[in-house]
């Protein structure tokens, strides 16, 4: 969700802003455009759509210059146009802008602006941050940009460059992430570490109310105040080989194959036989034993792994636990109190709805454990706690391995917390831990099973409306499974616990709908299989998901793809891969953009 790329140095900089605008494009965009100082002037060029539009608009008439900022913007205020792209301009085209997130009173000061003679070219709240910047300039950038950013009210990023001080760039930071790259004799600046890679490891993250400002020879960073920061970059590891798709297709099927791997990762030296380290949290052993309640708060696909969660702390701890999307959490009015425990789960901790969420619950007094993939990302900067999921970086905006890891870090903090109330006996300890070391295993041969799922891939491929059922820990993963299906497929699928079906969704099956069904979870087997006889007796299309020791599985239903058997406990994780699959092979053999569905970002920067 929209990209920020800016350079400064001896270097052309357009097909350096392009580059790492490209770096960026997992992120999900409508449009993209850069802005180059040229002679003494600014040259602006932008295009809808792709940045292969951008770069066939450069191809005819290529900006000169060695300070440039560049864009990729996913469409909030006014659709995805050419003027609606960034960067945008004073009325003089002396300042550029481009910026990530939302000015909440944009409409406010878009009239004070027209009021006193601004002509608005684009309908972005983006163009009333280039117009102020230009009517508070007076010799200082950093102090324009400090005036205007007074003004504006929102969570964003905002990049500036003007024709009056050709070397120098300035940026703020609120809430939407910003990171300065340091080369030799050359300064680069994005909104995601991937952007930087092939040109420095050495980087610093900008936090929250900061200010940064970037010449050729370096960095100052200060509070958007001005009171100065003192902080050295540090070397990232990432490397570019990491962000390329290794041989697959798409990144979506290189990141399901690496979960086995990813989920050794989790685990890796976080579990030793009956016991549980993780050192990351530091909340003491009291808080554990009075815990009374715990929340659970995110979004999509990172609600889902919450959904497993759930079931989790209050099957092993017998704690009450609520699962809220973190979009309704702000708005609830939460009864979160002192001592509940809060965890806010976000594979890219940059989800703004869940950023929000988790400072409400600070602010009420929740102890906030953050569970993310991103080291240093917003969230982690937000928590009490924090536990990386180790899932390395998810480029496919549609999350698989980030899930896997997401769920298996809760089966960590349910043990951890069990260890310190001593609810948990170190038998129930051994026994969940060896249950956890099995997993890389039988996600390795589900992956084997690749073949078989794309075949059953095939019959679903002209599907209308394809609905998922399951019960319990079951019903968590169905949710996973439709949503995954949906946002690559874009077929209409519905997911819904299998005892629901019969109040009112049946009536919407018919002769071949089809049905995908769950079936780990013994307690509630056999009442699963009656929701099967139901769909089926109204003459259902089932695809059957069960154990490689369960014999009764294909007596009814029409396709069967097996797992290896796993305490039922830990099914959600196996469970998940074969939908993970079926949706990936769904979507390719409709030809759609798998990795980049339409509409969506990898990263939702605004609430
Ligand atoms: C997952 O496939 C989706 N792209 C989406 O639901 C995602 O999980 C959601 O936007 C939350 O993202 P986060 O984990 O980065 O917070």
């Amino acid at each position: 969700m929209c990209g920020i790329m800016g350079y400064v140095g001896p270097q052309q900089a357009a097909p350096i802003v392009l580059e790492g605008l490209r770096r960026l494009e997992y992120r999900g965009y409508d449009s993209a455009g850069l802005a180059i100082i040229e002679g003494n002037g600014i040259t602006v060029r932008k295009a809808a759509g792709k940045i292969a539009n951008l770069d066939a608009v450069l191809s005819n008439a290529n900006p000169e210059g060695t300070l440039g900022i560049g864009h990729t913007r996913w469409a909030t205020h006014g659709p995805p146009t050419d003027s609606n792209a960034h960067p945008h301009t004073n009325m003089q085209a002396t300042f550029a802008v481009v910026h990530n997130g939302i000015i909440e009173n944009f409409a406010d000061l878009k009239a004070e602006l027209e009021e006193s003679g601004v002509e608005f070219v684009s309908q972005t709240d983006t163009e009333v941050l280039a117009h102020l910047v230009g009517q508070y300039y007076d010799g200082d950038l950093r102090e324009a940009v400090r005036k205007a950013v007074d003004r504006a009210v929102g969570a964003y990023a905002l990049v500036v460059m003007t024709s009056h001080e050709p070397d120098h760039i300035v940026a703020v930071r609120m809430i939407s992430p910003l990171v300065v790259g340091f080369g030799e004799g050359e300064m680069f600046l994005a909104s995601g570490v991937p952007a930087l890679l092939e040109h420095t490891r050495s980087m610093m993250v900008i936090e929250d109310g900061e200010m940064v400002s970037l010449t050729a020879d370096g960095a100052v960073v200060t509070t958007i105040g001005g009171e100065p920061i003192d902080r050295s970059p540090v070397d990232v590891e990432w490397d570019v080989e990491a962000a390329e798709k290794g041989g697959f297709d798409h990144f979506m099927l290189k990141e399901i194959h690496e979960q086995p791997e990813v989920v050794a990762e989790t685990l890796m030296g976080r579990i030793d036989g009956d016991h549980v380290d993780l050192n990351e949290v530091g909340y003491t052993d009291e808080f554990a034993i009075d815990l009374r309640k715990i929340w659970i708060t995110a979004c999509g696909t990172a609600y889902h792994a919450g959904l497993v969660g759930k079931q989790l702390f209050e099957g092993l701890l017998r704690i009450p636990t609520e699962v809220v999307y973190a979009h309704e959490l702000r708005y609830s009015d939460p009864l979160i109190e002192p001592g509940d425990l809060v965890i806010a789960i976000s594979q890219s901790g940059e989800t703004v709805d869940t950023l929000v969420a988790a400072r409400l619950a600070k602010q009420l007094g929740g102890r906030l454990v953050a569970i993310t993939n991103v080291p240093g990302s917003a969230l982690s900067h937000e928590a009490d706690d924090t536990i990386y999921t180790r899932a390395g970086i998810e480029i496919s905006v549609a999350s698989t391995k980030a899930y896997v890891a997401m769920v298996v870090v809760q089966y960590l903090l349910a043990m951890d917390l069990g260890q310190r109330r001593k609810t948990l006996s170190a038998e129930d300890q051994r026994r969940l831990g060896s249950g956890l070391a099995q997993l890389p295993g039988a996600l390795e041969t589900i992956i084997g099973h690749d073949d078989a799922i794309a075949r059953v891939a095939e019959t679903l491929v002209d599907a209308q409306d394809i609905y998922f059922i399951g019960r319990g820990l079951d019903y968590a993963v169905v949710m996973e499974g439709s949503l995954k299906l949906k946002e690559i497929s874009y077929i209409h699928s519905e997911a819904m616990p299998a005892g629901e079906l019969k109040h009112g969704t049946l009536a919407l099956v018919t002769e071949g709908t089809p049905v995908v069904v769950v079936l780990t979870q013994e307690a509630t087997y056999d009442k699963t299989i009656s929701a099967v006889q139901e769909v089926k007796a109204r003459g259902a299309y089932v695809i059957g998901i069960g154990y490689e020791d369960d014999d009764q599985l294909d007596r009814y239903v029409d396709e069967v793809i097996r797992i290896p058997r796993v305490e039922d406990l830990y099914a959600p994780v196996p469970a998940a891969v074969p939908l993970q699959l079926l949706a990936y092979h769904v979507a390719r053999l409709r030809g759609l953009d798998i990795d980049q569905p339409r509409n969506l970002a990898k990263s939702v920067t605004v609430e």
